[in-house]
């Protein structure tokens, strides 16, 4: 397999490079933190799964969780502590039944918490599946203690049928907003409220076709409103458009809003929204033509601001399967709302018999303006609730709930495109950094069970780090922020993980800190520590636009690792650099070294085969990283290496062979057959196995001396792109994906650009390579 890879990847390697400078698409985060139970509190409960539903009790100091039937209450700050559950089963006769319609017991056939909110009175609403036949019921937390109220209140309308079908909802004084499909077939969508008076859409393609619900939130627009404006719900989506002219189905992303005050009409629209329109969602992707999927928001409000100045983050992921890139748009709500109070409708033209164009709407438009909520302008005239409105506003809306201008994005691009692992769910927190200025951080969460944090540092986007959260991977399905504990939350199907917003502790040095370019972290110099910046006392070191690590103190020298080698001997020195996008270097006594057959640059460490005298010396693994204010060395380990018996610290010896030439002894020629034997078996098995190519099919490779070959494979699947150009036919092409599991300690054990199989995974490297000749 791999010799075709390395032949693909030279292959690409002009495409990809053109690609590498048009846009940052294989940005690599600067550091990978692969999984480990300390990185974050986990809970999760045998035989307990989808754990895809939160409510945060801060009022409580709990963490409701929702999941395949049973609810959670957790302790906010710690997860990992659970103080009570309460399970909602379905029963042998709902199963019975679910299962006759067709549905599969073992997984349709359960009740899948999909709702959870606080009701004004403290208590909970809560909706399940309950196996195809969706129900709602109270729930409270008394006395340390999970109760359902066993209401069996209907769910139709408010919670899916089918648990793998996506919905959304909200509580908002106390009325209940839910989008999902109303019917036991899933074909009859609908936007809903359920109290004081139901309103829900009207059954027409028009309105909604085929939509996958995604998120809702609410808007306070009547806030000191100078036209008396009423606050809004909106709706983000997905759905066949039924504007397109075009002969496949084509998917789009839409945003809906609602008026809260909105009561339906008198006989057109009876109890049907007045006030629904939509509009198309853009977030363009270069070089795509379908236009993106949205598949998460997170609405952002500066509490020091008005409403008008809140942003929509939103994740976008690609129509078609061809694609691995995913995306990262914002919208200003005032961008939105204009085009709901000001633009133009589209409307339909039969052009033929069955086929329907949809244009822009340039006739008049009737008073009141149709789809707006009831105003100043309204109720001088009479209309003071939406019963009052005339048919002919009413009936306008019914044909014409689109808009005709889409809406989009702030800078008309994506903050973030990002090729690899598929984007699933968004956060973003604001912080005020160090320099005074506030910034956008946004959490990610992806398909592989990671959340990336990246910062975008005036048109600059930084990935500050990758950390894996579930192992195996796991898609993260939901994740919420607590801005009272500060910590994020994530639940997949497999369980539910807490973390902070930083973890500074990871930069051991200043200059790591420093480059880190986190703006929650800083590096404290008199403690010498990298520290979180809201819990410091002192003034910290920090520079995020620049990455400018000059303002660093000089490093402690490092205390070097004795090492010992025999003539003849191999030997591994580590040395991982904490960040993915430095490149490791190394010196001897003083002078740098170069990578030959005899010593191997290994991305973990340095290599000294068949070592001789002139191996002996003072090693040190530098780790340069270039950020926009210039290039950083500093020494991550050093290492005393003298001829003599077995080393101590942590270098390793390998294969030390065998002493052929000295005293001959007859139990040496016994071990020496052995190892031949055991070698030639293992060459075989591998020959066999194809983990090393047959000479025939890749002379290179095989000029390495067999004795090691079976090390070297071991140690080639450590060195995927790693920074050295030289060493292609070791480094290229020979990560096949096994990697993960073999890496110790900090070492960027995984990026996502390692995930796939896809040739073009090894792009990354291509920065490196280039990079190269610059140095
Ligand atoms: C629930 O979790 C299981 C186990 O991970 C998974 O196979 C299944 O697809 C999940 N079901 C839903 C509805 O998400
Ligand atoms: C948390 O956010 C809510 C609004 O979402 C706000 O009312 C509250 O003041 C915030 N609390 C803190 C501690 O920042």
């Amino acid at each position: 397999m791999h010799p075709l890879l390395s032949l693909s990847v030279f292959w690409l390697l002009p495409l990809a490079l053109t690609l590498e400078e048009d846009s940052p698409l294989d940005s690599v985060p600067r550091r990978s933190v692969p999984y480990h139970q300390d990185n974050a509190h986990l809970f999760r409960e045998e035989g307990v799964f989808n754990y895809s539903t939160m409510l945060l009790r801060e009022d409580l100091n709990l963490l409701v969780l929702g999941a395949r039937e049973a609810v959670y209450a957790l302790d906010l700050k710690d997860i990992s502590k659970k103080h009570a559950s309460v399970k909602w089963e379905v029963t042998q006769k709902q199963e019975e039944e679910c299962k006759n319609k067709g549905k599969d017991p073992e997984t349709e056939c359960k009740n899948y918490i999909r709702i959870l909110h606080k009701t004004e009175d403290n208590r909970m609403y809560v909706c399940g599946t309950n196996a195809f036949d969706p129900e709602c019921d109270y729930m409270s937390y008394t006395d340390g203690m999970l109760t359902l109220e066993k209401k069996a209140e209907d769910g139709k309308g408010k919670c899916p049928f089918d648990p793998f079908q996506r919905y959304t909802s909200i509580m908002f004084e106390n009325n209940l907003y839910s989008a999902t499909s109303m019917n036991f077939l899933g074909s009859e969508p609908v936007l809903m409220r359920s109290s004081p008076v139901s309103i829900r859409t009207e059954f027409k393609s028009s309105w909604l076709n085929e939509p996958n619900f995604i998120s809702m939130t609410q808007m306070p627009e009547s806030e000191s409103s100078a036209e008396g404006d009423d606050d809004k719900v909106y709706v983000f989506f997905s759905e066949t458009a039924v504007e397109c002219d075009c002969y496949n189905k084509l998917v789009v992303s839409r945003v809906a809003r609602v008026c809260k005050g909105d009561l339906g009409g008198q006989r057109t629209l009876q109890k049907k929204w007045t006030s629904f329109l939509k509009a198309r969602m853009d977030c363009p992707v270069l070089e795509s033509q379908l236009p993106y999927i949205i598949q998460d928001t997170y609405r952002w409000c500066d509490p020091q601001q008005r409403w008008k100045d809140c942003l929509f983050f939103a994740v976008f992921t690609p129509q078609s399967e061809t694609s691995d890139l995913s995306a990262v748009c914002v919208y200003r709500v005032s961008d939105i709302s204009r085009v709901f109070a000001e633009g133009k409708y589209k409307t339909p033209v039969p052009v033929e018999t069955s086929f329907v164009k949809w244009v822009m709407y340039s006739g008049d438009v009737p008073f009141p303006r149709p789809g707006a909520c009831i105003d100043n302008a309204a109720r001088e005239k009479g209309i003071t609730q939406t019963l009052d409105l005339p048919d002919r506003t009413l009936q306008f809306i019914k044909d014409r709930p689109l808009m005709d201008q889409a809406i989009q994005p702030i800078g008309e691009k994506p903050l973030l495109v990002r090729r690899g692992a598929t984007f699933t769910r968004i956060i973003v927190n604001q912080v005020q950094a160090a320099d005074g200025n506030k910034y956008h951080v946004m959490f990610v969460g992806t398909e592989k069970g990671t959340v990336l944090k990246a910062v975008n540092y005036e048109g600059e986007m930084f990935i500050i780090e990758e950390v894996q959260l579930f192992e195996p991977p796991e898609p993260i399905k939901i994740m919420k922020f607590s801005n009272v504990t500060g910590q994020l939350y994530a639940g997949s199907d497999e369980g539910v993980a807490q973390i902070p917003l930083a973890t500074c502790e990871r930069s051991l040095s200043c200059m790591d800190c420093v480059l880190a370019r986190d703006p929650y972290c800083g590096w404290d110099k008199a403690d010498r520590k990298c520290v979180f910046l809201s819990s410091a006392q002192r003034e910290l070191i920090q520079s995020l636009k620049d990455g400018d690590a000059n303002l660093c103190p000089d490093a402690d020298p490092a205390k070097p690792v004795n090492e010992s080698i025999w003539p003849g001997g191999n030997l591994k020195l580590r040395c991982t650099s904490p960040s993915n996008l430095a490149k490791t270097a190394w010196e001897r006594d003083g002078s740098p070294l170069t990578p030959s057959a005899r010593l191997q640059f290994l991305r973990d460490g340095l290599l000294i085969l068949n070592a001789s005298d002139s191996d002996t010396g003072r090693y040190r693994c530098l780790s340069v990283e270039r950020s926009k204010s210039g290039k950083y060395t500093t020494a991550v380990a050093e290492y005393q290496v003298s001829m003599g018996p077995a080393g101590s610290g942590d270098g390793t010896l390998i294969f030390p062979r065998a002493r052929v030439d000295g005293p001959s002894v007859a139990g040496y020629q016994v071990v020496i057959a052995l190892l031949v034997v055991s070698l030639l078996a293992l060459l075989a098995w591998n020959f066999y196995k194809g983990h090393i190519p047959l000479p025939w099919n890749c002379g290179k490779k095989t000029t390495e001396q067999s004795q090691n070959t079976h090390e070297q494979e071991d140690l080639n699947q450590h060195a995927p792109r790693s920074a050295f150009a030289e060493e292609k036919p070791l480094v290229l092409g020979t990560d096949n994906g096994r990697s993960n599991n073999n890496h110790t300690g900090g070492a960027a054990a995984f990026s996502a650009a390692e995930e796939h199989d896809d040739p073009t995974v090894t792009l990354p490297s291509l920065k490196y390579i280039d990079d190269e000749s610059e140095i």
